[in-house]
């Protein structure tokens, strides 16, 4: 398994894919000190400073069925949990560790860590399918070198913790516990891996509001992920809102874009 270096690149996930398409082996790692064209989620851009955060992407090839893979980023959301939780000791009263359907990793109220998984399905290339686990740590940041835009919601270890850590060392835990979360996927522990999960769910029970692509809000209660992890939501009258994607907040609560 190898592991990919540059010091800089555009994203991390676009290097995987085309990797990915010419066959490159499972928990192939792609990392980077730093992206000009950080990604993540619905479009959104992800502010990649040079050596700040961990930018990685991990090419993963589950032996599962297909459509199995859209369960990936609930898996890899429980291994960043680990990562944090296990290997680095964040989660305390002060500051509590939490998840975010469908990927972002929470301390207390700001947002510590993304996922942007992407997956290339059988028959699009000569390889064989595939996922790619884009991962985004903050690490040596300071409120200021957030976008302005987003300093009120996110954090980095420095300043939930007071120490980074080497993000040589840093990306191989995550690794470790990335590809331990993936062979369990494997042998057919999702439910337990979702149960993992549904004990840090941010949401669950709060006033949630879901923004789909087409601006069309649906508000509800958070009911956390089903069995196959996608999100519900009960609105006023009862009635249950299957989520499959889209920017979730807190009703009431303005969410800015990075
Ligand atoms: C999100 O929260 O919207 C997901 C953010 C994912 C960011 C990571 S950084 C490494 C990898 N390369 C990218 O371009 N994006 C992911």
């Amino acid at each position: 398994m190898t592991v990919y270096f540059y010091p800089q690149i555009d994203s991390t996930n676009i290097r995987a894919r085309n990797m990915a398409e010419q066959g490159a082996e499972s928990g192939s790692v792609i990392w980077a000190l730093e992206q000009s064209a950080g990604r993540g989620r619905l479009g959104k851009k992800w502010s990649s400073i040079s050596g700040k955060g961990l930018y990685a992407s991990f090419i993963l090839r589950p032996k599962l069925d297909f459509s199995e893979y859209a369960k990936s980023s609930l898996v890899a959301a429980v291994a960043v949990a680990r990562l944090l939780k296990k290997d680095l000791g964040v989660d305390s009263a002060m500051a509590q560790l939490a998840l975010k359907w469908p990927n972002d990793v929470f301390i207390g109220d700001k947002k510590i860590a993304g996922i942007l998984a992407e997956a290339i399905p059988p028959g699009s290339c000569d390889s064989a399918p595939c996922i790619i686990v884009g991962i985004g740590l903050n690490v040596f940041h300071t409120p200021t070198d957030f976008p302005a835009e987003i300093q009120s919601q996110a954090t980095s270890l420095l300043i939930e913790i007071g120490k980074g850590f080497n993000l040589e060392i840093l990306l191989e835990k995550l690794r470790k516990q990335l590809l331990t979360c993936f062979e369990s996927f494997e042998d057919g522990n999702f439910p337990e891996l979702l149960d993992e999960w549904r004990s840090m769910d941010y949401l669950f029970g709060k006033k949630t509001e879901c923004v789909d692509v087409h601006s069309k809000v649906i508000s509800g209660v958070a009911l956390g992920p089903d069995k196959n992890g996608i999100l519900l939501l009960r609105d006023s009258n009862g009635q249950h809102h299957e989520i499959l994607s889209g920017d979730l907040r807190l009703a009431g609560k303005r969410q800015e874009s990075r």
